[in-house]
């Protein structure tokens, strides 16, 4: 078969693969296991730290100089490491498949988000290996994290434009007044700045990820813990005065109901801040706290998202909007 034959039946696969697109609720679950991996691999990387087993593998991309993959010799921080080096294939398959889903059900404004997912976990790899590289230094494990938040925002805003279609939701939410709305992005600002003091925290107290990783921030541990949990009280506030003002102007849609999610994961991922501050930072109440930051991010993005006019997701059954191009009619 000639190259043009090859072209031709490539084609022709392509076309076959599009000419019946997933449903719905497929392209939701789809993006719902991207959310979800890109979760679990922030928590796994949190138990590869907090289990000192962050040089387990000492040397990127091979394990040791002269092995690929965990040996023996390397004990269990090897295999904590080496596992959760694994999982990423994982999240490659979820968000691939995430990429496959969009392009099939002809929704760009999936496919975008989707192909910024996957740029994520390439970026991610290599900073993950940079930050081996650097003996663990502080800051690119605040970076690596930080990064990991952006992804999990990305996979909220595909999620919910996902779901908003599968539901058949106006997914407009025209109702929220301008006020209510710039709340909305100064209580995300809030909630991004916690996260950023967080991880500050994290780089100036004791676990660092490894033994011979002594590099630590040079604050006072106690003062960043401090203003940490000082802006917890602010975002606190901002979302109890912005449910006010919600019910107050009787705003549709789900933005209280979102707003009240938020409001109990903050309370309680405050109680575990405190919990493990006062009990000297044992590492399952921290690795709690790691799966409990995601989660406040998550609820912070879908209250922004229940704020916004979202143009283009009206067009969910996209045809008429995102005529399919020649090259996949066969044209
Ligand atoms: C909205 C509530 C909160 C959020 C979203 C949040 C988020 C975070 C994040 C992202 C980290 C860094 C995790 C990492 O780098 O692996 C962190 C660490 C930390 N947080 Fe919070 N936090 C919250 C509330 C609190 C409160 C109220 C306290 C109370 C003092 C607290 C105490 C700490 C401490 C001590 C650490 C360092 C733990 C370590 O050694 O790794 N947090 N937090």
């Amino acid at each position: 078969m000639g190259a043009s034959g090859a072209a031709r039946s490539l084609q022709h696969m392509l076309t076959s693969l599009r000419s019946r697109p997933p449903s719905p609720t497929a392209v939701r679950r789809a993006f719902l296991a991207a959310l979800v991996m890109n979760t679990v691999i922030v928590v796994t990387g949190g138990a590869v730290r907090l289990t000192a087993s962050g040089l387990g593998c000492p040397t990127f991309p091979r394990c040791t100089d002269d092995s690929l993959v965990v040996t023996r010799e390397m004990g269990a921080h090897g295999v904590i490491e080496f596992g959760n080096r694994m999982l990423t294939f994982v999240l490659t398959a979820a968000v691939l498949a995430a990429v496959v889903v969009a392009w099939r059900a002809r929704r760009r404004d999936l496919l975008r988000p989707a192909g910024l997912l996957f740029a994520g976990i390439l970026a991610q790899a290599l900073l993950g290996g940079v930050t081996v590289l650097t003996g663990l230094n502080p800051v690119t494990v605040m970076a690596h994290f930080l990064l990991s938040m952006g992804l999990i925002a990305v996979a909220v805003l595909a999620h919910d434009r996902a779901s908003a279609a599968a539901a058949g939701d106006d997914p407009e939410h025209d109702g929220v007044r301008g006020e209510i709305r710039l709340g909305a992005w100064l209580l995300t600002a809030a909630v991004a700045l916690v996260l950023v003091l967080g991880t500050t925290v994290t780089g100036t107290g004791p676990h660092s990820g490894d033994k011979e990783a002594a590099d630590r921030l040079p604050f006072d541990l106690e003062t960043v813990t401090q203003v940490h949990a000082d802006l917890v009280f602010l975002v606190v506030g901002l979302t109890i005065g912005l449910l006010l003002a919600v019910r107050a102007s009787g705003t549709p849609g789900p933005l209280a109901g979102r707003l009240r999610v938020l409001l109990g994961v903050v309370l309680a991922q405050g109680a575990v801040g405190y919990a493990q501050y006062l009990t000297d930072l044992p590492v399952l109440l921290v690795g709690v706290h790691v799966l409990g930051a995601c989660l406040v991010w998550i609820a912070t993005v879908r209250t922004l998202l229940a704020t916004g006019t979202r143009s283009g997701l009206r067009s969910a059954s996209p045809a008429e909007s995102h005529p399919e191009p020649a090259w996949a009619a066969g044209r």
